[in-house]
């Protein structure tokens, strides 16, 4: 009788002493690779990660870490422009996290280069870069672990929305001081004290109709050719295929946009609005009718020309191109 509970001490000794040896193991692994992580961070913001590291830390459990890895190609011979500015947004958003006073282990960021891992890229069956993709600290990711780029862009802000969504930590995105705005309206105060300066007390320009209407018009234009678009979204300038060399100016897709592009709009918006100016002219003005048939002439030629360039646009935005550039 008394053999029974020293049998069940046995077996349980049998079963717990190896299940909680794994245990102590797994517990030591863990926060060995939680202390190199963050020995890594303290020296950079992102840590570059070649197959090995990604595997052993990112692939591998035990993990109790969020990672955001990008996957990238910036070797200069890759000539990925975007990779570039993505880069760029990255280290903002790696570093404000880097320096935040809410800075934990929950969470890394780290990189795959194309060049140091390729065979990660081959493992993940990703043929387009960059790419952001978060690894949750628990399962495989799903399908809003990747970051949708062509939508959101990849401002930094962004990305840290898109992390908050994630994984619960929110970043405030720091951004190294930018003295464009603060110099642009120096400028301006600066041209208008200028202008009152030498028109001494008469201040007769201020009621100058065509004056105010042209300031309007370049607003309007700044802001129907997309800018504030562009400077939310941080789009890339241009796109360079690699593999052709060819460079595109205008997005494959109706849901983005380059920054060359909003300049290309600006033009033909300027372009046909100058066309409008011509053929009001030409109608209404009293000049000597040989300039109002030329004027006639250019106000129909830039409205013709606005029209076709925008059907060819919208041929081309609405048809798509594939934005994937390597292995392709
Ligand atoms: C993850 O586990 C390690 C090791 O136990 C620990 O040091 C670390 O604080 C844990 N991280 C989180 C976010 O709980």
């Amino acid at each position: 009788m008394a053999a029974l509970p020293v049998l069940a001490l046995l077996v349980l000794l049998c079963w717990g002493g190896p299940h909680a040896a794994g245990q102590k193991r797994k517990e030591m692994v863990l926060s060995e690779k939680v202390n190199q992580l963050m020995e890594w961070t303290s020296k950079r913001p992102v840590i570059r990660m070649n197959g090995d590291k990604f595997r052993r830390f990112v692939k591998a459990p035990p993990r109790n870490y969020s990672v955001i890895v990008m996957f990238t190609a910036l070797q200069p011979h890759r000539q990925c422009v975007v990779c570039k500015q993505a880069d760029e947004e990255y280290q903002i958003l790696a570093n404000s996290w880097r320096y935040s006073s809410a800075f934990t282990n929950k969470i890394f960021f780290a990189m795959v280069d194309f060049d140091e891992g390729s065979d990660v890229f081959q493992m993940l069956n990703m043929n387009s870069a960059p790419t952001f993709i978060n690894f949750p600290a628990k399962g495989k990711p799903k399908r809003g672990d990747t970051y949708e780029l062509q939508v959101r862009g990849f401002a930094a802000e962004q990305l840290a929305r898109w992390v908050a969504d994630r994984t619960d930590v929110n970043i405030r995105v720091i951004r190294p001081p930018n003295y464009a705005g603060p110099l642009m309206l120096g400028l301006l105060l600066a041209v208008i004290s200028g202008l009152v300066y030498l028109r001494g007390s008469n201040l007769d320009f201020l009621y100058n109709k065509t004056g105010w209407a042209f300031v309007a018009l370049c607003f309007v234009l700044a802001m129907t050719s997309g800018q504030m678009w562009n400077h939310i979204r941080g789009p890339p300038y241009a796109h360079k295929n690699p593999h052709t060399g060819q460079m595109s100016y205008i997005h494959g897709s109706s849901q983005a946009q380059f920054v060359a592009e909003t300049h290309i709009v600006l033009l033909f918006n300027g372009g046909v609005t100058l066309g409008m100016v011509f053929l009001h002219e030409a109608a209404t003005s009293d000049m000597d009718v040989g300039k109002r048939k030329i004027m006639c002439i250019a106000g129909i030629g830039l409205v013709v020309l606005f029209f076709s360039w925008l059907l060819s646009v919208f041929r081309s935005k609405y048809h798509g191109y594939p934005y994937s550039f390597l292995m392709s």
